[in-house]
């Protein structure tokens, strides 16, 4: 009798275990952000979560509105609360940039899906990689920062409405990588 307990006991114990690690594994699984990246092939590479945004926008009503919070929490960490970037560590400047004060389109299409390779500005070839926040930003969360991207830092851009984003996201389900600057 008491072999049996023990025996049921260690099987019992073992099957916990199994559990506990099982769960461990989920766990671990769950924890591994697959949409977190490196920003660059430099020697610095900036660690970014875009589950981040799921924070609280306690200061949006601050001054520059969703906009402004949702910049300062994702993308100032690569182009700074200045939008000057770090064009010597492959992250270009929005300050001045034309492709994000221009065609809204195209800050549109890399924001929902990133950008890759080669591009040259303000004479530096800059050679980064910005990742896709389609998954993390909503349409009215992408249309509020780069408004406020297109209307700070000295630029002169026209505000983007929720809409914009929304066709131009249902246009192009099918990409997959970040364009790269020939695709946009
Ligand atoms: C992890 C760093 C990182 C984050 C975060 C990031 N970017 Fe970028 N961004 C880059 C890099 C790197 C490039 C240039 C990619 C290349 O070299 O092709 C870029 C390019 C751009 C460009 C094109 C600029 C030009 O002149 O060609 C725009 C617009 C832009 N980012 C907007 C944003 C916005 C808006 C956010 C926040 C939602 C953001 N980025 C978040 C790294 C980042």
């Amino acid at each position: 009798m008491n072999v049996g307990m023990n025996l049921g006991m260690t099987l019992a114990s073992s099957v916990s275990l199994r559990i506990a690690g099982l769960l461990l594994v989920g766990a671990t699984l769950t924890s591994c952000n697959v949409q977190g990246f490196f920003t660059s092939y430099g020697d610095d590479p900036v660690w970014v979560d875009p589950n981040a945004s799921a924070e609280t926008t306690a200061d949006a009503a601050a001054g520059g509105g969703a906009g402004k919070a949702i910049y300062s929490r994702i993308c100032a960490a690569c182009h700074l609360g200045s939008g000057k970037g770090s064009p010597g560590a492959n992250i270009p400047a929005l300050a001045g940039s034309a492709i994000a004060q221009g065609d809204a389109t195209l800050p549109i299409k890399i924001v929902l899906h990133g950008l890759r390779g080669e591009i040259v500005r303000n004479g530096v070839t800059i050679n980064g990689q910005m990742a896709a926040w389609k998954d993390a930003l909503s349409d009215q969360e992408i249309a509020d920062v780069l408004t406020y991207v297109r209307s700070s830092f000295g630029n002169t851009g026209t505000p983007v409405t929720a809409d914009e984003v929304a066709a131009i996201r249902s246009s192009t389900t099918d990409r997959l990588l970040p364009y790269t600057e020939a695709e946009l």
